[in-house]
């Protein structure tokens, strides 16, 4: 296989990212990633609004390719082909980003590769670590929850996800709901560590049922009536909103624990050198990714959990998922279009209601 330089394009939620990357399968350098995020212009709306979202992502993406181009030091004349995620996700911002690449694509004669952003998730473990199919990936952020058995760039087993929210959607809820900032997900991690895990014991949800699918809204719930109960005088006390924090964070580090246990199981038959890597915006906490680790260590795993920065959303991992599929596919036309749902697995049955974020499949 030949090394290709591709550049890399990503908005489809709050982020807009371009990329330049160069290499081969398993041995790519990022020779750069930006990424542009939107927080401040959705913070007073409780959540990501489509259509502020979509005009951002219309109005950034070519500084942030530019800014890619400079500090890849490289120009357009450098790239191979183009890479965009097609889908899943909000429906503005992915149109945003695929008009953004064919326009590129057609002015210079370059392919063009519409990538599916889950793929792009799932494959960066190949890109930071170097893993081999066949590998067991958790993706875990604000729009995404599943688990999936990555056996080739465009092979993806789907075991199960979320039925509701995503946790990190459950985490930023919960977080609003007893008073800490956003993203709710660091905020709980910080506080949970002056709370008292043995006052509040909240639902494990779908634990008492088989397989790999979850559920995390009414463990929500179950923490909003338990607030409304604490609840004196308009407030709750700093120590009860740590109790709050920590109670819920162990109930889904439990709940992603277990189901990962389960998920392991349906996947050591297919190799002798089990392989669990975790992706998405909560795979930073550290109570999940340290229980994650230890149920690895306990069952012989080896644990790959990429940097941070290639673990949320980035447009590294669009170009990569490219330079994967560019072997075992032919490129995209003009004809591209936006999907704003589009499972990896096209063969397992939709997860239903899953996804309000982003729209994820
Ligand atoms: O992957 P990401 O940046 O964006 C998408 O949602 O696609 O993930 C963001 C999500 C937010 O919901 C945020 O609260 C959560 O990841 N998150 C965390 C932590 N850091 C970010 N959740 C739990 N613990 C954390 N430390
Ligand atoms: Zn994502």
């Amino acid at each position: 296989m030949t090394s290709l330089t591709i550049l890399g394009i990503e908005s489809s939620c709050d982020d807009t990212a371009a990329a330049v990357l160069r290499g081969e399968a398993c041995a790519a350098d990022v020779l750069s990633s930006i990424v542009m995020g939107q927080t401040e212009l959705h913070a007073n709306f409780g959540g990501v609004v489509p259509e502020i979202a979509a005009r951002a992502h219309a109005e950034k993406l070519d500084t942030a390719v530019v800014q890619a181009l400079n500090e890849a030091q490289v120009t357009l004349d450098d790239i191979d082909a183009v890479a965009v995620t097609a889908g899943p996700g909000l429906i503005g911002g992915v149109v945003s980003g695929v008009m953004c690449a064919k326009g590129i694509s057609l002015a210079r004669g370059l392919p063009l590769y519409g990538v599916n952003h889950l793929a792009g998730h799932a494959l960066t473990p190949r890109l930071t670590d170097g893993v081999t199919f066949p590998y067991l990936m958790l993706l875990v952020s604000g729009g995404h929850c599943q688990f999936l058995i990555a056996s080739g760039p465009d092979e993806f087993k789907r075991l199960g996800g979320t039925i509701d929210d995503a946790p990190g959607e459950a985490f930023d809820k919960v977080a609003r709901l007893i008073g800490l900032p956003q993203p709710g997900g660091p905020s709980i991690e910080t506080l949970a560590l002056q709370g008292d895990a043995k006052r509040f014991k909240f639902p494990r949800p779908l634990l008492d049922r088989e397989g790999c699918d979850m559920s995390f809204s009414g463990l929500k719930t179950a923490v909003l009536r338990q607030r409304d109960a604490l609840i004196v005088e308009d407030r709750l006390t700093a120590q009860d909103q740590a109790d709050l924090a920590t109670g819920f964070q162990a109930a889904v580090v439990d709940v992603l624990t277990e189901k990962t246990r389960r998920a392991l199981a349906q996947y050591t038959d297919l190799t002798d050198t089990p392989i669990i890597c975790v992706a998405g915006g909560v795979a930073a906490n550290l109570a999940i990714r340290g229980s994650l680790e230890t149920l690895a260590s306990e069952t012989g795993a080896r644990f790959v959990a990429p940097p941070l920065a290639l673990c949320t959303d980035n447009a590294a991992m669009i170009a990569y998922a490219a330079l994967e599929q560019a072997n075992t596919r032919i490129p995209d036309d003009l004809s591209l279009s936006a999907r704003p749902r589009w499972p990896l697995d096209q063969h397992s049955p939709a997860m239903l209601g899953s996804g309000k974020k982003g729209a994820k499949a």
